[in-house]
């Protein structure tokens, strides 16, 4: 289940040309099962319509502090019924108004108004931005406890580029899950990796294969929404899940010597990405010309990380595998189970339809040494990851009780 589902979570639209965005954090915070609870000021309504807003949210937009027809008194009720308060885009305006407590209008009074967390997401020129008057607003802010959400780097309204742009509405929303989540994961230290490697032929060519690094994306995403620090060790160029630090990398040695250099520092390792087995024993380091003909490329195994893990992991590390199959997928997946010695395996049959690499959904079987296998049929690959870390959050537990109780 989402953090979100269920949860009264205001959002506060300021008067920028990325309001449009807000549309989109709208709809996915009412998918994850929120009550959105929206606000635009004056300014705003200038840059989006209050009709395509109320639409999308729980309830129409208010905008009035007086004749509000809702309530005789929104500067109050809003913000004391709230879970939470997103205001996004936050203009340089509101964010001196919040830190100042100038409460002109519903938006900021319900700023004032409330005890539930607050999170900002600002957006503006880079000028405006830089500004000390908005750096210092920020401070401030942050000190209070306000959550922050960076703007990104990227082309402006304007055209030009820096630092001030909207944070992606799944940043966003991702923030929101952390703020909100249970916490169940804080102080967990997480490796993931996630992608597929790509293994040099020569200065240009590659062997590569064809996963796309959604699934591990969405585990890593899911982690860090239950408050772990997760390291997302990647050969794909997703965005960022918000929260979560990304080392990129290409090759299967590559991978191995970033996941390597921090596993024993990690409480859970998951190996979503597609580590190649084999590369080519040597690589040209100029483009191999056709006139020369076929090149012979003779292949060398990969190291298996997984198993290098499995060999040396560390008491109480939960070490989680996947398996991509195509025949036997149950038989195969259980011999890897034990043969990488793992708490955990994701089994999946690449070959079935809407399952696997590149698409957005997924259908899974865990194995687990000791437990009964757990089948999830087709499902959204958040969906998959929410139940991955359930089960992780599940044997850290067990495993402690088994410590208390003296088991181990
Ligand atoms: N894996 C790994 N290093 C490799 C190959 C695989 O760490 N060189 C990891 C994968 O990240 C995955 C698990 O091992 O978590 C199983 O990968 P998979 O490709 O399904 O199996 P293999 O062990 O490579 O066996 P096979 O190719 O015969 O199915």
């Amino acid at each position: 289940m989402s953090p979100l589902e269920g949860k009264r979570i205001v959002l506060g639209v300021t008067g920028g040309i990325a309001a449009y965005k807000a549309v989109e954090i709208c709809r996915r915070l009412v998918d994850s099962g929120a009550h959105v609870v929206p606000i635009m000021t004056d300014a705003a309504q200038h840059f989006v319509g209050t009709t395509t807003l109320s639409a999308l949210a729980s309830e129409p937009v208010q905008t009035e502090l007086w004749h509000n027809p809702t309530t005789p008194i929104p500067h109050t009720k809003v913000g004391q019924g709230a879970d939470l308060i997103i205001v996004a885009p936050a203009t340089a305006k509101c964010i001196a108004a919040y830190r100042m407590g100038y409460s002109h209008d519903l938006l900021q009074n319900t700023l004032l108004a409330t005890r539930a967390p607050v999170i900002v997401c600002p957006a503006m020129h880079t000028e405006m931005w830089e500004h000390p008057s908005v750096v210092d607003n920020m401070e401030v802010l942050r000190r209070r406890g306000v959550h922050v959400v960076e703007p990104e780097s990227g082309r402006l309204a304007g055209g030009d580029v820096g630092a001030g742009r909207l944070a992606s509405p799944e940043s966003i929303v991702a923030a929101a899950e952390r703020v909100l989540g249970s916490g169940e994961l804080a102080g967990v230290s997480m490796i993931v990796s996630a992608g597929g490697t790509r293994e040099p032929i020569d200065s240009v060519r590659v062997i590569a294969n064809r996963s796309s690094g959604k699934q591990g994306y969405a585990v890593a995403a899911e982690a860090a929404s239950r408050g772990a620090s997760v390291t997302l060790v990647s050969t794909v160029a997703l965005p960022a899940p918000s929260g979560v630090e990304v080392v990129s990398v290409e090759t299967a040695a590559e991978m191995q010597g970033a996941i390597e250099s921090r596993a024993a520092r990690a409480d859970v390792i998951v190996m979503a990405a597609a580590v190649a087995d084999f590369r080519p024993a040597s690589v040209a380091n100029h483009k191999l010309k056709k006139h020369d003909g076929p090149p012979q490329i003779v292949l060398e195994p990969t190291p298996d990380i997984l198993a290098g893990l499995g060999a040396t992991k560390p008491t109480g590390q939960v070490l989680v595998g996947f398996a991509a199959e195509t025949d036997d997928l149950i038989a195969n997946a259980q011999s890897k189970l034990e043969r990488k010695h793992l708490d955990l395996i994701v089994a999946n049959d690449v070959s079935a339809p809407s399952v696997g690499f590149a698409h957005d959904t997924n259908a899974v079987t865990l194995l687990r040494p000791d437990a009964k296998p757990v089948e999830i049929d087709l499902a959204a690959k958040r969906d998959v990851a929410r139940v991955v870390i359930d089960t992780i959050i599940e044997i850290r537990a067990s495993r402690a009780n088994d410590t208390r109780t003296g088991k181990h």
